[in-house]
């Protein structure tokens, strides 16, 4: 029996070794205005959060299935169970298109912040969001990822 079902965690997958977002400097440059804890959600090998955390974030990740190679960074839970608080930072990189980034920016109200490819923007997010967000960086990983404010305050720089 797998690990996670022993543990009584059905729904959990165990997949294969993979990271999407592959951060660089400028990524983590720009992240230093956040002085806030950060969820990295959806967080797979969870190479953000350690890039993060190195650099003195307090940032957590979360993932609702178990990657091999997995860094200790991560909790296996669910984007939805996790008990976000005021001034909690969401960050979302390089999510699957399964609609969850969505409606997990629609149940919370923290400021959030999506990285991803831009021709991605309109399978993840709805017009809407889409119209009220601000592009914070471009070009903040090795697939040209940009990086873009959903909700919420930053301090500048
Ligand atoms: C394409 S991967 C990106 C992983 C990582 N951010 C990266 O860039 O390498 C998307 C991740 O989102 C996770 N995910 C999907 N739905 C989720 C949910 N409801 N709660 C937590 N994680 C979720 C998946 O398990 C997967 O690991």
């Amino acid at each position: 029996m797998n690990m996670f079902k022993a543990l009584g965690m059905d729904m959990c997958l165990e997949l294969p070794s993979q990271k999407f977002f592959e951060p660089n400097e400028k990524f983590f440059e720009c992240m230093k205005r956040f002085d806030k804890t950060i969820v990295d959600v959806g967080a797979g090998m969870g190479q953000v959060t350690k890039g993060l955390c190195e650099r003195g974030h307090l940032c957590v990740g979360i993932d609702n299935n178990y990657r091999e190679g997995q860094y200790g960074y991560i909790l296996t839970m669910d984007a939805f169970d996790y008990p976000y608080k005021k001034d909690t930072i969401i960050l979302v990189c390089r999510p699957n298109h399964s609609g969850w980034v969505e409606d997990l920016f629609e149940e919370t109200n923290q400021t959030f912040i999506y990285v991803g490819l831009e021709h991605n923007l309109d399978i993840d997010l709805s017009s809407d969001i889409r119209s009220d967000m601000k592009l914070l960086a471009s070009n903040v990983g090795d697939d040209g990822e940009n990086m873009y404010l959903l909700r919420g305050c930053y301090e500048k720089h």
